[in-house]
């Protein structure tokens, strides 16, 4: 099959398009056509080898852990999904990815796709909206009527932060360029700040909950002045300085997304009912695969970049 895999870890030249094996399934795995694979900031960071001293990847390996596609195969104790269903995941990082025609996912980590998105807009939701979802419902534990801020309300993350917030009923409070202001504002957020030229902490006070889906600029001791006692701070990137949480009633976690396709079935509910929208910055074919990197790398990104795939050769039996 085609695929976009490393051989080593490094820049942008180390992506190679060439031809990998076709995964074989376990018993408990799908295996997915892939037609559009969502592109992550984390993407690009394992490429470069933030996990090299791990033991989660060997090489080479296919980058890429957000797909949407057809069921082409089904393992043998799996009874809830048929062949070509539409589907979407987020697959685990510690595997092979789905820049490819192929990948092998646990069926229980597979859902289907939101009916009212085509495979390519479903390939941009489920690592960014999963987390999104996680870090304000489980993280912050929001609800209705609280307050909460998110910062890089505009990037991949943060554009479903801000619609997942709403729709539990918040007030959202958002950090974005002032450029991307009207932008943020059509997804429901209620307040917006300019980063780069306010400090939020002047603006805002008292909040329930703060999401960082942004490190640097001492962005997680900042936010602790502007949580209520006993309200929550969540972040995606840096971790906190532990002293900082010394005499200050903040519950505080650093929170990593894990795949879930109860989460991903919230989610696509949310999407059908019009309560969540997906934007996609960009769309480009696999073989721009060095592109769709440096547009990510860029960190200017509105909403989400999906590589989309074209058709492999059938699979034995298809038709
Ligand atoms: N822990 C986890 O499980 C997890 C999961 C997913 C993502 N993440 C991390 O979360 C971060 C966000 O991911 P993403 O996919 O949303 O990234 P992204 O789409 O690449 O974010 C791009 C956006 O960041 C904005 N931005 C840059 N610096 C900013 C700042 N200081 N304040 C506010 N906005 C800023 C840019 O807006 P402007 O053009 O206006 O600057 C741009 O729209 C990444 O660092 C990613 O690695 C962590």
């Amino acid at each position: 099959m085609k695929a976009v895999y490393i051989e080593e870890y490094g820049n942008a030249q180390k992506l190679i398009l060439g031809e990998l094996e076709r995964p074989a399934i376990n018993a408990d795995q799908v295996l997915i056509k892939v037609q559009g694979a969502g592109v992550n900031p984390v993407d690009w960071m394992i490429r470069d080898g933030y996990l090299k001293d791990t033991d989660y990847h060997q090489l080479p390996l296919i980058l890429g852990w957000d797909v949407a596609g057809e069921i082409a195969e089904l393992g043998a104790n799996v009874t809830d999904f048929a062949l070509n269903e539409a589907v979407f995941a987020y697959a685990p990082i510690a595997g092979q990815g789905a820049y490819a025609q192929y990948i092998a996912v646990n069926s229980q980590l597979v859902a289907a796709k939101p009916k009212s998105l085509s495979l390519l807009d479903s390939a941009a939701v489920p690592l960014a909206a999963t987390t999104a979802y996680q870090a304000l419902m489980k993280g912050c534990q929001l609800k209705a009527g609280d307050k909460v801020l998110i910062h890089n309300a505009a990037g991949g993350v943060g554009s479903f932060a801000v619609q997942i917030a709403k729709a539990a009923g918040a007030y959202v409070i958002a950090t974005a360029s002032a450029a991307k202001h009207d932008f943020v504002k059509s997804l429901g957020a209620d307040q917006l700040i300019d980063y780069r030229s306010e400090r939020f902490e002047a603006c805002v006070s008292e909040l329930d909950a703060v999401l960082a889906a942004v490190g640097g600029d001492d962005i997680l001791a900042r936010s602790l002045t502007v949580i209520r006692k006993g309200g929550y701070l969540v972040s995606l990137l840096d971790e906190i300085d532990e002293s900082a949480l010394t005499n200050v009633d903040v519950n505080y976690q650093r929170w990593w997304v894990s795949p879930d396709a109860q989460d991903l079935g919230h989610i696509a509910k949310l999407i059908d009912s019009g309560q969540i929208k997906v934007v996609i910055d960009k769309v480009f074919p696999l073989e721009q695969v060095e592109q769709a990197h440096a547009l990510s790398e860029s960190k200017t990104v509105t909403g989400k970049i999906v590589l989309a795939i074209s058709d492999g050769p059938a699979l034995q039996g298809e038709g």
